[in-house]
């Protein structure tokens, strides 16, 4: 499986191309609307079959470029079933794969920064969306966040996985790549380095963070997959 680590610096959000060498099938992780030229570009440039467009969840900071990718490549969206997302071709849960050519995309549900995150998991490389970030996490005080079972997301799923599993985030705002399982479980300072679940708990009440700038229009919009205009039903999100 190959990757390529895509950049938004709007928003500062991580999109991921990944694809299986030898049917050169692929599938991209949260693209953003304001790059789908670049991301389609590439996708021909590289001589690629997009199978897939992945949501980790539904973003309350940017549009989704998922609607527009899939009419311009016949790609299927695929997210979480909590999320409500009607357009979407594909519900995903946990413990379910995604045939990629000869490869796989596992499921892993990690809910807590809202309770529809999903992380996609290849060999040697997990892609943690906003569940967690390096040195950090995703924020747990809209979208049906909830930081105990964040913490148990990443302690009980996550933190399992082997060592050297490469950590690629859905955002890094200090100029980060990518980071590690055991460089997570170590360094990390809200729930690595021994802190307890109770400590963490009291970090993410205090965060005291604004709301997303665009939020009232990031939420609807991701619910018709970044397209305006198509009828869908909001239900209580945000
Ligand atoms: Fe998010």
């Amino acid at each position: 499986m190959k990757l390529r680590q895509l950049f938004d610096p709007e928003s500062s959000t991580y999109s991921y191309l990944i694809w299986d060498t030898h049917t050169r099938e692929a599938a991209l992780i949260d693209p953003v609307q304001g790059q789908v030229n670049r991301d389609i570009q590439l996708v021909r440039e590289l001589g690629l079959k997009l199978k897939y467009t992945l949501e980790t969840h539904v973003h309350a900071d940017h549009i989704t470029g998922s609607g527009i990718i899939r009419k311009a490549l016949n790609s299927i969206v695929m997210v979480h079933e909590n999320s409500q997302t009607k357009c979407a071709d594909v519900q995903i849960k946990g413990g379910d794969f995604i045939p990629l050519g000869a490869e796989r995309i596992d499921v892993l549900y990690t809910p807590g920064h809202t309770d529809s995150d999903i992380s996609y998991l290849i060999p040697g490389a997990v892609f943690t969306g906003d569940s967690l970030l390096i040195r950090g996490c995703g924020r747990t005080d809209f979208q049906s966040g909830d930081a105990a079972m964040l913490h148990n997301s990443i302690t009980q799923q996550l933190f399992n996985l082997p060592g050297d599993t490469l950590v690629y985030p859905g955002h890094d705002y200090m100029g980060r790549c990518c980071s590690t399982i055991a460089e997570e479980i170590a360094h990390n300072p809200r729930l690595g380095n021994g802190k307890s679940r109770k400590e963490f708990i009291e970090i993410m009440s205090n965060l005291k963070l604004a709301p997303p700038k665009h939020i009232h229009e990031a939420l609807p919009s991701n619910l018709r997959c970044g397209i305006q205009g198509v009828s869908t039903q909001v239900g209580d999100i945000g």
